[in-house]
């Protein structure tokens, strides 16, 4: 059984889910930083406590919020645990943000269809670092 209400992630356990699920890594300042300018974050742990499967929304709370981290450990992949995410951000956002509100992601090859499910539809994005 996976809880969903315990506390948020730490760094550490933010960067160590981030990496176990082959997503990129980030230096741990801007972890902290990333963290603390949560909108809404998803923290599923298992039994012992471990964080196994996660997802935030960021963004300016108004117009704007951006799905990210959708990760979910790969011995947990493919038992629901991305679509239990999915489905607390969305009823989240569907609850605390103004309608209308640009919801929006870019999603790893393989993972569209778990979006497409919740509504979201192809554009035409673009993305680079600083
Ligand atoms: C993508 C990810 C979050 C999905 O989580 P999950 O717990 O494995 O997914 P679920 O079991 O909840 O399945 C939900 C849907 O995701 C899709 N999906 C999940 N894994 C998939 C895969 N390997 N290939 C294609 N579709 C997949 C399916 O549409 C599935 O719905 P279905 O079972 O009704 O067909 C997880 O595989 C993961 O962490 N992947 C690595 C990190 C990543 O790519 N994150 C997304 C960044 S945008």
């Amino acid at each position: 059984m996976i809880d969903f209400d315990g506390a948020p992630a730490s760094v550490a356990e933010y960067l160590a889910l981030r990496s176990a699920a082959g997503l990129s890594p980030y230096d741990p300042d801007a972890a902290r930083i990333g963290l603390s300018a949560t909108l809404h974050g998803t923290w599923g742990r298992d039994a012992d406590g471990a964080l196994v499967a996660m997802g935030r929304l960021v963004g300016d709370g108004g117009c704007f919020a951006q799905v990210t981290d959708i990760a979910v450990r790969p011995d947990r992949q493919r038992q629901g645990l991305g679509r239990a995410v999915m489905t607390r951000l969305m009823d989240w956002a569907g609850a605390n943000l103004p309608a209308g509100c640009y919801l929006s992601l870019i999603a790893d090859p393989g993972a569209e269809r778990l979006y497409e499910s919740f509504g979201f539809e192809l554009r035409t994005g673009m993305a680079r670092r600083v």
